[in-house]
């Protein structure tokens, strides 16, 4: 059965992001000229996704309003003529069917993706981190579920390499490399210190669940930071259920965090079609006058 449904949990704090996310959901933040979530449902959509679930809490409507129809505003760019941006703004209601639930407490990503365990129902499911952005062709979530397909059943989980000194900031694997770019998981452990970290591979924001996830979800105890975490239920699915590790390719970040926001602008500016040339002209010139001043 392949994965038709997808989760996007937008309701953390973001306190990585403040003062930015106090009043404003860090996941509308743009990304040059569209709020990094669209990147995500775009993702989805393009892995030919049919639903998406947002999974939302307080002071984050604004999200939910972003992929809805916005009355006012098309009757107003009707009336101007600006068949463009009318275009651009219908585009984003009717990309895909969305339906939300709340988080009422942030309690961590794992009683965030358990919020959805209505709307998922009894079928595996994709989960994408609202604030984790991959430049992928093919999208890293359709070079997942390809890879799914192949295996037929289990947890499949995106990984990648990063330096030793950041292993403390993401769940890492312990695993044996099995095909191209495929790793078999022998246990996980969330944000482990540099001396206790099995590997450099870090869980990034896909996952593809069974949802026997929530079950475990619903049972378990509060981990690291007090949170409930969903790799502590993806390492006690483990006993019962495959875990695979995917190197996927492509570029990854971590828009949740400032220096990973500003560099995602750098690199989606340079590519954008009509602001591209002149980032490029603006940060040439700013690289010769820090070289000057060096
Ligand atoms: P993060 O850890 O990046 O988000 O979770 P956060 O908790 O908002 O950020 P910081 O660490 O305080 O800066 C990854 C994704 O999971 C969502 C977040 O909104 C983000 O998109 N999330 C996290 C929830 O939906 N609920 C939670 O309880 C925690």
């Amino acid at each position: 059965m392949t994965i038709k449904k997808a989760v996007i949990p937008a309701a953390g704090f973001g306190t990585r992001f403040l003062p930015a996310s106090k009043a404003v959901p860090k996941e509308l933040l743009p990304i040059v000229d569209k709020p990094t979530i669209q990147y995500i449902a775009e993702e989805a959509i393009d892995t030919g996704i049919t639903q998406v679930i947002l999974v939302t809490g307080r002071e984050k409507g604004s999200i939910e309003d972003h992929f809805d129809i916005s009355f006012e505003l098309e009757h107003h760019l009707k009336a101007k003529g600006k068949e463009d941006l009318l275009k651009l703004v219908q585009e984003i209601s009717d990309m895909v069917q969305i339906v939300s639930v709340r988080q009422k407490t942030p309690l961590g990503l794992g009683h965030a993706i358990l919020c959805a365990k209505q709307i998922v129902g009894n079928h595996p499911f994709a989960v994408l981190l609202a604030d984790d952005i991959v430049d992928a062709n093919p999208p890293c979530l359709r070079q997942m579920i390809d890879v799914y397909n192949k295996i037929g059943k289990g947890i499949v989980l995106a990984i990648k390499e990063v330096p030793r000194d950041e292993v403390y900031q993401y769940g890492i694997i312990d695993g044996e490399r099995v095909a191209d770019r495929l790793y078999r998981v022998e246990s996980l452990v969330e944000k482990p210190p540099v001396e206790e970290a099995p590997s450099n591979l870090a869980v990034i924001g896909r996952y593809l669940l069974p949802p026997e996830i929530f079950e475990v979800l619903e049972t378990l105890p509060p981990g690291k930071g007090g949170e409930i975490q969903l790799t502590d239920a993806i390492a006690r699915l483990s006993e019962h259920f495959p875990v695979y590790g995917y190197q996927f390719e492509g570029e990854r970040y971590d828009a949740g965090d400032k220096m990973g926001f500003f560099i995602a602008n750098v690199r989606f500016g340079l590519k954008h079609p009509e602001l591209g040339p002149r980032i490029s002209d603006f940060l040439i010139k700013i690289a010769e006058e820090i070289k000057e001043q060096v």
